[in-house]
């Protein structure tokens, strides 16, 4: 007899997720058919946020037929179990022997690996960790459920459930794998790529997130261009204290998950094998790093990538383009980097360019070049596979390679159409594709001298559905379950999943597809330029963070899309990509100058700053704007190119020790509940609080200062309430910027680019903690070289105040010589004893100001070498 009693609602997993369940067809899969207990209207108020989810009418009894365990086994690595039903569920070709292996990697990290015992099933090619042997000890227990099998793990130190699969039966048919857990909160951060809000709040909601990467303007509760099944779970302790978790489920196939209040989260994909890593943290900073020792370290951006990029869609000509840069220069804004759209090339053809619209291209990025400024070109995955014989190389070499993807069992190509009309698809997981496009991509190079690769449309994205003959008819093509993807479909928008790449069929790499067109892209440009590589790319899979930028695709000028950049910059930057920003003043739609100042200013503090829009749309670059609208623009890029010297340091302890370059609050004060929803403020590394204004027609925000030290960026003036939300002045001419207590930024004096900047002096912005000390670093080297830091080829300084007094600099490497570091300013804050004498290096210094009222104290004129002086007392 089927146990369908169920105390709540919430407790009940959905047997029946697809559109048409029916009470007959749920009793035919052997499930529970029942009402909700809760009152329906009252249950429609909760749930009518949310499109399409709602409390399951169908869902799995007690007894739902699962596994038992059938031997377990010792092992170096932790245990070997074989588990096995004897009874099919619903799904087509169940595997009904599997093997677990419960994998102890670290103190703080633990791996489930579920497979079939037979036969070898596709599994992510991502190079993680192996790990042969179990840790001596850990910080989470394992117990093992024997009939019906389930694991829990908690832990140890509170006894805190990490993971307990007990909650639903676990299904592994061969494309239908489904599993569930109870989650420690109903506070849930991560799962991209999706547009929400930073904190996923299940008190009380259901809620349904698709993964299969997919090129759409962003919308909320549909699967987007990229694919990261990671998120964190705080813990709330009972004696009020937290620690965090952190789940990633290590799947590239099309998957849901699905997120209850119980609360809980169940995974859905439909291929490959259970593989699921759990980290214990247990800060979240551990998380992190512990995540990002699994998919590897964002990678060290050339330092000309962090200024101002400009680009846009329908420039249409070199005469355009270069009014835009004149503008740019005559008002004498910082900026690095000029980019072109397709609309630059000839005929939507990759490593073309148009010789007639943008006559002189080569020279124009030259003459860029020549001015310390960088140039980056747009490429598109599709290949155009109709040009007349011998007149178009990147596919004839690609053909002479066999690189392009295939039809399913065929030698044939798969077809689909992109921007040039029907195009062939590289498949970059084929070792031959790096030499390929390398090739192609040096042969454009010696024409245009592109600095930076913009790797586009790589979900991948095709205008027709599945193919130019349309998709096959077998099970990869028609998979008997389909997650709940854009369309309806796994072609939708794309290749059919039955083709072929060398690695495996397209059905379990497509949402790969951007990942290894980034790190093939990222290996072509360091062969061809010899220097640190730039590629941006759009669509991204885990791990994608060790090749490449990120931006969050096709937003619309609206003041809504602005405020969603924010938690999406602060998503990927959990995810490990963290040189990431959205195109500001808004890719769709025509802005306004009222939004586009706005968003110039929360831009100038996204990792990657670059202005882009629409074909058709009208000029939105800084020097289009009025008069005073340019001014407020100026002034936020002036802010971001002083702080650079901070920013490049952040890129650097992001690279080496996995750290975030922005996070939210809550990373930063744990035990302050008020800030576990914040997803409008946000913080650089751990020192600058950023508070835009995200409203329009109004000109003060309601912003959270946390209870700590903080100063207002630049003008220093103490905020005087902390902990609680005040109101902020905040004109059209004004972002607010805060900086915290304890820490030293190092800055430097602007150049009119990055390159032109690099030799001007640099300041140091001191700001105290309340006992009169800050820290703070500086990582220095040439900015592009490959290899600066296996090298050592760097500097590399810290910074100390101690007592409010003494203010140390300590070169600790200085192995990078080809300028001077000279600082010239000193400024520090919260200074509350008169100053009457100041001492460098035992010299007396008379070049000081102290401002009593506002407790400042600079020190100015200087012109210290901070690598050959390491001690100066003040
Ligand atoms: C895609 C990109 C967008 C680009 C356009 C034309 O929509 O996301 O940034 O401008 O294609 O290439």
């Amino acid at each position: 007899c089927q146990q369908c009693d169920q105390s709540s609602d919430i407790a009940r997993f959905d047997c029946y997720p697809e559109n048409d369940a029916t009470q007959e067809k749920c009793l035919a899969r052997n499930c529970c058919w029942r009402q909700p207990f809760e009152n329906r209207n009252q249950r429609e108020k909760h749930f009518s946020a949310f499109h399409d989810i709602n409390v399951p009418y169908c869902y799995y009894p007690k007894d739902f037929p699962t596994y038992k365990l059938q031997t377990n086994e010792q092992t170096e690595f932790g245990q070997r179990l074989r588990i096995n039903k004897s009874e099919t569920t619903y799904m087509p070709h169940d595997i009904t022997d599997l093997t677990v292996d419960l994998i102890y990697e670290t103190e703080h990290r633990f791996r489930i690996r579920i497979y079939d015992t037979i036969y070898k099933r596709y599994e992510v090619p991502l190079e993680v960790p192996v790990i042969t042997k179990k840790a001596n000890q850990t910080d989470y227990d394992v117990k093992i459920n024997s009939n019906p099998f389930s694991l829990l793990i908690t832990r140890k130190s509170t006894g805190v459930t990490l993971f307990d699969s007990s909650v639903s039966p676990l299904i592994f048919a061969d494309q239908f794998i489904k599993f569930s857990t109870r989650l420690s909160s109903p506070y849930v951060y991560g799962l991209g790529e999706h547009r929400q809000a930073l904190l996923i709040d299940l008190t009380e909601k259901w809620k349904k997130l698709t993964f299969w990467s997919r090129d759409f303007p962003p919308v909320e509760n549909t699967n987007l261009y990229g694919v990261h099944p990671f998120h964190i779970n705080p813990e709330f302790n009972r004696d009020n204290s937290t620690n965090f978790h952190g789940q990633f489920f290590l799947n590239s196939n099309a998957m849901d998950i699905d997120l209850q209040p119980l609360p809980a989260l169940t995974y859905t994909t439909i291929g490959g094998i259970i593989d699921l890593y759990i980290f214990t943290g247990p800060t979240i900073q551990n998380v992190i790093e512990q995540y990002w020792d699994i998919i590897g370290k964002p990678i060290m951006p050339p330092f000309w990538s962090l200024g101002f990029h400009l680009c846009r869609y329908g420039y249409n000509s070199i005469e355009n383009m270069l009014a835009t840069v004149k503008r740019m220069d005559d008002a004498n804004f910082p900026y690095d980097v000029q980019w072109t759209d397709i609309d630059a090339m000839s005929s939507y053809l990759d490593f073309t360019y148009d010789e007639k619209n943008f006559h002189g291209l080569p020279d124009f990025v030259r003459n860029l070049q020549a001015n310390g400024k960088h140039y980056v070109n747009i490429i598109d995955p599709g290949i155009s596979s109709v040009q007349s014989p011998g007149s178009y190389l990147p596919y004839e070499e690609g053909l002479r390679k066999n690189i392009f993807m295939k039809k399913f069992n065929s030698t044939e190509l798969i077809l689909g159409k992109v921007w040039p009309g029907i195009t062939a698809f590289p498949d970059f997981t084929n070792p031959n594709a790096t030499d390929w496009w390398t090739n192609i991509s040096s042969i454009f190079h010696d024409i245009v001298p592109f600095d930076g690769m913009w790797i586009d449309m790589n979900e991948p994205s095709s205008f027709i559905d599945g193919s130019s003959d349309g998709c096959t008819m077998n099970n990869l093509d028609n998979p008997p379950f389909i997650p709940n993807v854009l369309g309806g479909s796994l072609s939708s928008k794309t290749l059919c999943p039955s083709a072929q790449q060398y690695l495996s069929q397209h059905y379990n790499l497509h949402s790969m597809f951007g990942y290894f067109e980034a790190k093939v892209s990222n290996a072509a440009l360091k062969t061809i330029r010899k220097k640190r590589p730039f590629v941006l790319s759009r669509s991204s899979f885990a791990g994608s963070g060790k090749f490449t930028a990120h931006w969050t695709g096709d937003n619309r000028a609206t003041f809504d899309d602005m405020y969603f950049s924010i938690p999406a910059i602060l998503n990927f930057n959990m995810f490990g990509i963290t040189h990431v920003g959205a195109d500001i003043c808004g890719f769709g739609l025509e802005t306004t100058e009222e939004l586009c100042t706005r968003w110039m200013q929360l831009g100038a503090f996204y990792p990657f700053m670059r202005n882009h829009n629409d074909l058709g749309q009208k000029d939105q670059d800084p020097g289009s704007f009025s008069y005073a609208a340019q001014q407020s623009m100026k002034q936020a890029l002036l802010m971001r190119y002083s702080l650079v010297p901070f920013w490049y340091t952040r890129h650097y302890e992001a690279a080496m020790l996995s750290r975030t370059i922005i996070q939210p609050l809550f990373f930063e004060y744990p035990n302050d509940r008020n800030t576990y929803n914040i997803d409008q403020q946000f913080l650089i590394g751990r020192a600058l609080l950023v508070s835009p204004n995200l409203k329009t027609e109004t000109t003060s925000i309601n912003a959270y200062i946390p209870s700590d030290v903080w100063y207002e960026f630049p003008s220093g003036i103490r905020v005087e309430k902390v902990g609680t939300f005040i109101n902020l002045d905040a004109p059209l001419s004004k972002i607010n910027v805060h900086v915290r207590g304890g820490f030293i930024i190092p800055m430097q004096i602007p150049g009119d680019n990055l390159i032109i900047g690099r030799g001007n002096p640099f300041t140091l912005l001191v700001v105290q903690s309340q006992w009169g000390n800050a820290n703070g670093n500086l990582f220095w080297d040439d900015g592009d070289s490959i290899d600066s830091i296996e090298t050592k080829t760097y500097n590399y300084l810290e910074f100390s105040l101690m007592n409010g007094t003494t203010l140390r600099i300590d070169a600790l490497v200085t192995n990078y010589q080809d300028r001077p570091m000279r600082l010239e300013l000193v400024k520090i804050l919260g200074v509350n004893k008169t100053v009457t004498n100041v001492n460098i290096n035992g010299k007396s210094y008379t070049n000081f100001l102290y401002n009593i009222f506002d407790q400042i104290l600079l020190i100015y004129g200087l012109e210290l070498d901070m690598l050959t002086q390491s001690i100066q007392t003040i």
